[in-house]
């Protein structure tokens, strides 16, 4: 990666055209971190992604200018090279640039990407970490990620690649979570070949959609049954599948 520390966010001394890369957490507001509301009450320009929660958005003062720049998978609204170019232009002007990201702007949301373009442009970045959708799910779900009883690791993954791109031996390990972003659409093609490589048909699986917000709904099943009990055609936006022994706790909250 070609950054550099100088050039990075505080507390080393900042060039002048700055821009915030901010996460803004799964969807409840409240989950916000006190430095990404500041950023966001001094802000003059925010450029956001379609993840940003509504509740989020709500905390943006109205003074504020603000762009939705979303995208869905393969079908990207504003090319990247134009979200770039925008926050390079802006930061350049002296503004004060947000670019706010949904859950964590280092994970599965081209932040890295963003960051060094930035950087290369002579933009100084700052980076505030956000609650990612495995934390919020998992959280608002009552399902640890890891325990003592079940669970020693927990791999993060995106869902979306062709089967024949993962390690599969080395992802169905005893005593490990997977937690798929992006993974709906994929879930035939990840559960057969989780099943083909050896892990257990039973091994419990939730699906948690709408994460953290009031419309959350958690949906528990197993490997091999889960196309029987879940009607994959009502599964919304966004969603995320947690396959491990650690969904089966009793404690898991199905319908908050
Ligand atoms: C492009 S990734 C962005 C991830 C984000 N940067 C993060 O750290 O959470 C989008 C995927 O994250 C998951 N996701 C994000 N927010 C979610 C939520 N509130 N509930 C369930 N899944 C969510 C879904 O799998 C969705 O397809």
């Amino acid at each position: 990666m070609s950054t550099s520390a100088a050039t990075l966010g505080s507390p080393l001394k900042k060039n002048k055209a700055q821009v915030s890369l901010v996460g803004a957490g799964p969807g409840d507001p409240e989950l916000l971190t006190r430095k990404a509301h500041r950023l966001l009450q001094e802000a003059d320009v925010v450029l956001h992604d379609r993840l940003v929660g509504e509740g989020v958005l709500a905390l943006i003062p109205v003074h504020v200018e603000r762009f939705y720049v979303g995208k869905r998978r393969a079908q990207h609204s504003v090319p990247q090279e134009e979200i770039n170019a925008a926050l390079i232009s802006w930061a350049h002007q002296g503004k004060r640039v947000v670019r706010l990201k949904g859950g964590d702007p280092f994970l599965f949301g081209r932040g890295g990407e963003e960051m060094e373009s930035l950087i290369a442009a002579g933009v100084s970045v700052d980076v505030v970490p956000g609650v990612t959708a495995a934390s919020g799910c998992a959280a608002y779900a009552g399902i640890p990620l890891t325990h003592r009883d079940y669970a020693d690791g927990v791999t993060l993954l995106t869902g979306h690649l062709p089967a024949s791109e993962y390690d599969w031996p080395a992802l169905i390990r005893a005593r490990h979570t997977l937690v798929f972003y992006m993974g709906v659409t994929n879930l035939a093609v990840l559960t057969a070949a989780l099943l083909e490589h050896g892990m257990r048909a039973d091994m419990p699986l939730a699906i948690i959609e709408h994460g953290t917000l009031p419309t959350q709904r958690t949906q528990v099943a197993t490997l091999s049954s889960w196309r029987a009990v879940i009607d994959s055609e009502s599964l919304d936006s966004p969603a995320l599948v947690i396959i491990g022994e650690v969904t089966a706790c009793d404690r898991v909250v199905r319908f908050p």
